[in-house]
């Protein structure tokens, strides 16, 4: 059997507050009577050689579209399909993308007829292939995520600017990964390194975080990671209640736009302030359910840096939560 690997996007823009799909048309000819049917698609293409699956699907949109975009971050999603060519069974996977375009300005190629910017629903209607109009109703939701989510980091980076007597840095962590993980980690603020980077987990707990949370058989890019406070305290001390209870409204807020089934709580003030659990030292490896999402109660990566003991601790809680997630 052959494989052949592609890539493309799902390409939209904003009009009037509207998602606009972007499909393209091609005219085919059927044998009878010369009939002429019009076909839609999307761009794709071959991953060529020496090529990442991102890179193949910005020059398939610019080649067919003419058009420059920023992909979506963390979202793939792929089909897979067999087909016959020359009586050789052919393994087709395509790796599609969501693509925002910077511009309205569609210049197609010889490949294709015409183009449309379509609204969600004319859009699944006119798509050819079952597998891109599921996949399109995904894409729909994770657009209306991305732009939530940016919109509430908006308004959460204005917090320290609105806020009388603010002690906290001014630069906003946001969380990140997918928008619709079945996982959320939730620490407790970003360290020195988090505050420069402006990216949760990335000094020397988020390393070790990342090491534990493999051992205990998850993948840092399948979750979505965030803190209580997404603000830097000063001398990474912990964060005042007052500060929490600012905070709180956007956490919130997230948990409801991902909608997570688990939550991985590190540490006592995640643990405190979303499931009201704290000793953490006694309670680590329970699993709580709050709202209907089951949370995991277990020491913060700090805590398995200062004791090499929690380390095990923390991987079999980890583990845990594996199993009941497997269940
Ligand atoms: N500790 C946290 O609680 N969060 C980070 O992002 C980094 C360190």
């Amino acid at each position: 059997m052959l494989f052949q690997y592609s890539a493309g996007a799902f390409i939209y823009k904003k009009s009037n507050g509207k998602v606009l799909f972007l499909v393209l048309q091609k005219i085919r000819r059927g044998t009878e009577h010369n009939e002429k049917r019009l076909e839609y698609d999307l761009p794709k293409g071959h991953i060529e050689k020496g090529e990442s699956a991102e890179q193949a699907a910005i020059r398939e949109i610019k080649e067919e579209a003419g058009l420059s975009v920023s992909l979506v971050p963390y979202f793939h999603e792929a089909t897979k399909y067999f087909f016959y060519e020359n009586r050789q069974k052919i393994f087709k996977q395509v790796k599609f993308f969501i693509a925002k375009a910077g511009n309205d300005k569609v210049r197609i190629s010889d490949e294709h007829t015409g183009y449309e910017w379509q609204e969600y629903g004319p859009a699944a209607q006119k798509l050819k292939h079952k597998d891109l109009v599921k996949l399109l109703g995904k894409v729909y939701d994770y657009i209306k995520r991305t732009e939530a989510m940016e919109e509430l980091n908006r308004r959460y980076a204005e917090l320290p600017h609105g806020a009388k007597g603010w002690q906290l840095s001014k630069n906003l962590v946001p969380g990140e990964g997918r928008l619709d993980s079945q996982l959320m980690v939730i620490g407790q603020a970003p360290g020195k390194n988090e505050d420069i980077k402006q990216r949760p987990f990335v000094g020397r707990s988020g390393m070790l975080l990342d090491k534990l949370l493999k051992k205990g058989g998850f993948n840092r890019s399948k979750v979505y990671i965030m803190n209580v406070v997404q603000f830097f305290p000063p001398e990474n001390r912990m964060p005042t209640d007052a500060e929490v209870e600012l905070c709180r409204p956007f956490l919130e807020e997230q948990i409801s736009l991902i909608k997570p089934r688990y939550m991985i709580l590190l540490g006592n003030l995640a643990s405190m302030t979303v499931a009201g659990i704290g000793e953490v030292q006694s309670n680590h490896g329970k699993i709580i359910e709050k709202s209907g999402i089951k949370c995991l109660i277990t020491f913060h990566p700090a805590a398995a840096l200062r004791f090499r003991g929690n380390e095990e601790l923390m991987i079999s809680d980890f583990r845990k939560l594996k199993q009941d997630i497997a269940k």
